[in-house]
């Protein structure tokens, strides 16, 4: 387990380490665009990292591929569906709503 802490409401949640951001959040309950359903190929679930980036998976070709073409990323930029939760707490901001 880890805690996820979601920004800008500040909702902190108990979540399981392995699984992906996305998947965490949604179990929360958050709202998180996700248009292709965690496939890398939309680019709707784009988040900033703002703590704890080193205990997510690294980001693969596909996902930087597609923050490649994404307006507005930056060097805390995360595709929410490919970043898989480690053991250290993290602190994500999401930016887009369904
Ligand atoms: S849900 Fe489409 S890129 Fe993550």
């Amino acid at each position: 387990m880890t805690t996820l802490t979601v920004l800008p409401s500040g909702k902190t949640y108990d979540v399981a380490a392995g699984i992906t951001l996305l998947k965490a959040l949604l179990d929360a309950g958050e709202h998180i665009a996700h248009k292709c359903e965690g496939k890398a190929e939309c680019g709707s679930c784009h988040v900033f990292i703002q703590e704890g980036r080193k205990s997510l998976s690294k980001a693969q070709r596909a996902e930087n591929d597609r923050l490649d073409t994404i307006i507005g990323v930056g060097s805390k930029s995360r595709l929410a569906c490919q970043a898989v939760l480690g053991d250290e707490a993290v602190t994500v901001e999401l930016l887009s709503f369904v």
